[in-house]
């Protein structure tokens, strides 16, 4: 088949001017604008055969779509709405639901695939330039606007009538404050809540998962372990919000490792009391590297060292982890003590 009996509006301009100038590098201009690359016809442009069989698909999915929705008619009249079958691997389920979202879903899918086929195969396939032209309006159009709307404003007689001009402002002005009274429904203000813990002078560190108060030889030199205030129990109506500004990691370090004055000082015989909460986006750590004394927060890497101060050493988080003053009481438990001295979590909190 010749190139004369391709149909005109399928055939693309072949003239530079289509492809792009091309530009040519230079001193000022490092980087030659290469143009488009030459164009291809596709098989459907050259052979009017491969374009018939590229029209019959269209049309099959089309009919095919057409099919389909009258399936999906059929299936909403007459499957009964309490049949149920099994199909693997989902297993039981309605009946109806499964033809109407396959035959809705088989409708809409042929229409889109045949629609994409024919303006891949069959549509024009010409490149076309389309130089960016400035956005603001011509100065005739800017002027026209401007007399439509003093126009307007004449014959709304607004500038005569000040009781109708002052009241439209005066509801306009108001009707916006009906938003704010809205955002009471985010509840009550925080105020100091969120720097406060349940934690305080005193308070036994108890084992998360054995729920035992903690001795300082419970903590083996290398675990990892997770503690939450004295008191504090799953039934407790607050549990989730204590426990998620409460939860600790407590690790036992050699006190010749500790970098840091402070947390030397506030350690107990080299056991590091650090918040479990990840001063990111708040997500539990739980990852403990025990030859480097990294921990790593699962959600996005941050990576503290437990060893200087739980100071960030990699990772999207902005601060440290706040680190809890222990002790021991009288009978030998690990207790606080006193609260943390900064809020826990999520760094975009102002910590003052
Ligand atoms: S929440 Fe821990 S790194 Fe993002």
């Amino acid at each position: 088949m010749s190139s004369q009996d391709i149909p005109e509006e399928n055939l693309p301009a072949e003239s530079g001017a289509a492809h792009g100038a091309v530009g040519v590098a230079d001193e000022h201009n490092p980087f030659a604008d290469p143009g488009l690359p030459p164009h291809e016809h596709r098989i459907q442009d050259i052979d009017e055969r491969a374009a018939k069989r590229s029209e019959r698909t269209v049309a099959l999915l089309f009919t095919v779509s057409m099919l389909a929705t009258l399936g999906f008619i059929a299936s909403y009249v007459w499957i009964p709405n309490d049949k149920s079958i099994f199909i693997w691997p989902l297993g039981h389920i309605s009946a109806m639901n499964f033809a109407l979202g396959l035959t809705l879903g088989v409708a809409l899918f042929c229409i889109g695939a045949g629609a994409v086929h024919w303006a891949r195969t069959l549509m024009s396939d010409a490149e076309i330039a389309d130089e960016r032209h400035p956005i603001e309006a011509s100065p005739e159009v800017r002027a026209k606007v401007h007399a439509d709307f003093k126009q307007g404003a004449k014959e709304s007689a607004i500038g005569r009538r000040p009781l109708i001009r002052n009241t439209l402002l005066g509801a306009l002005t108001l009707v916006p404050f009906s938003g704010l009274f809205l955002l009471r429904d985010l509840g009550s203000l925080p105020h100091e809540k969120l720097r406060h813990t349940l934690w305080a002078k005193g308070k036994r560190l108890v084992n998360m998962n054995t729920n035992q108060p903690l001795r300082p030889e419970d903590i083996a030199t290398g675990s990892l372990t997770f503690a939450k205030p004295d008191g504090l129990e799953e039934n407790n109506e607050d549990f989730q919000n204590e426990i998620a500004k409460a939860a600790l990691m407590i690790v036992r370090l050699q006190p010749d490792n500790i970098k840091d004055k402070r947390e030397l000082e506030w350690s107990h015989q080299g056991i590091v009391a650090y918040s479990k909460i990840c001063t990111h986006v708040g997500c539990p750590i739980s990852l403990y590297e025990q030859q480097t004394h990294h921990v790593l927060c699962p959600c996005h890497q941050s990576t503290f060292d437990l060893s200087d101060g739980a100071r960030v050493i990699f990772g999207p988080a902005g601060h440290a982890l706040p680190q809890l003053r222990i002790g021991v009481d009288s009978e030998g438990y690990l207790q606080a003590l006193g609260d943390f001295e900064e809020p826990v979590g999520p760094a975009f909190w102002e910590r003052g």
